[in-house]
């Protein structure tokens, strides 16, 4: 840091390296903390209060606990954390999320008839994490997860994920999700995660139409006309009023 400065005098530097302790010792040793010391977002001035207000909807919004961005031992007293300190990396993106809620908002301010809308919906951080730290879409996540480690940790991370999150916004646990990702392994050539994936979604959507007519198109991409065939027949069968299936069928088995 002080070799970037080179014209500045020596002492400078010295206070500069010094800064760091100071800041530690005075974050530490009680909760709440009587003044903020290292805030670049929050004006300095805001009552310490709020802060900690605004610090337990972080933590609900991201499904974390203070020392997934503090320094500070989960478990211990707060008044042991450094909450001053800059040192794990989501503090740091934390402050860049903050900065893009506040331009998000700004932004939103400048809508058509803002001003005459009786109510107005401010975007938040759980606008997008529900409950997550990292708010990956399931089908993403899914696909990912099969691609990189494998079509069996995939499964169970969906079934450990519906396990805990089931009823709450962080994941969407509807049929789509799995064809989605399922299809997706299948336009990268990945057949065999595809059709784990899509089994796996069929012991929860037995009867589902849609997901015989993604099974059906899979097959188109693998180049496999008579399962594509059976596919769509299985999706009409399960819904005579599903047109793709009934437009692939008539595709496909003309003479
Ligand atoms: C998602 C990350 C995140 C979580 C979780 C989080 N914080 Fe923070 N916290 C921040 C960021 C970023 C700042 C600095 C804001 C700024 O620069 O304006 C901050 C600042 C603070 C400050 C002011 C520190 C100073 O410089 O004086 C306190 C106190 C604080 N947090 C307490 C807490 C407590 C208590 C919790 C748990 C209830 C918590 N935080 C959870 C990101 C987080
Ligand atoms: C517009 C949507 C959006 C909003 C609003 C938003 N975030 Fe995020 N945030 C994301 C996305 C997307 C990622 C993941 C980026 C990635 O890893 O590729 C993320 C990642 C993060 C991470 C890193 C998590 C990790 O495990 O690496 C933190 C910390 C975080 N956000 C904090 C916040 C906080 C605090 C707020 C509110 C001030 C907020 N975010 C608001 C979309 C958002």
């Amino acid at each position: 840091m002080c070799d970037a400065m080179t014209l500045r005098p020596v002492a400078f530097c010295v206070a500069l390296l010094a800064a760091p302790a100071v800041l530690a010792s005075q974050a530490q040793g009680h909760f709440p903390p009587d003044s903020l010391i290292n805030v670049k977002v929050i004006p300095k001035n805001t009552p310490v209060m709020q802060v900690i207000g605004m610090m337990r909807n972080f933590t609900g919004a991201l499904g974390v606990r203070c020392p997934f961005c503090h320094v500070g031992q989960e478990g211990q007293p707060l008044a042991s954390f450094d909450f001053a300190k800059d040192e794990k990396r989501t503090k740091l993106t934390a402050r860049q999320m903050m900065r893009m809620v506040e331009e998000v908002n700004h932004r939103l301010d400048t809508l058509p008839e803002h001003e005459k809308m009786a109510s107005h919906v401010e975007v938040t951080c759980a606008t997008c994490h529900r409950g997550v730290n990292r708010p990956m879409p399931l089908e993403q996540l899914i696909q990912e997860t099969a691609t990189t480690a494998g079509v069996d940790s995939a499964s169970r991370a969906y079934r450990a994920l519906r396990e805990r999150y089931y009823g709450r916004a962080a994941y969407d646990f509807g049929e789509p999700t799995l064809d989605v990702a399922a299809f997706r392994l299948g336009r990268a050539g990945k057949f065999v995660e595809a059709f784990a994936i899509l089994k796996l979604n069929e012991d929860q959507f037995p009867t589902s139409s849609n997901l015989a007519t993604f099974r059906g198109n899979i097959n188109v991409m693998k180049g496999d006309t008579a399962a594509a065939v059976a596919a769509f027949r299985e999706a009409v069968r399960r819904d005579s009023t599903n047109g793709e299936a009934q437009g692939r069928l008539r595709q496909l088995t003309r003479p």
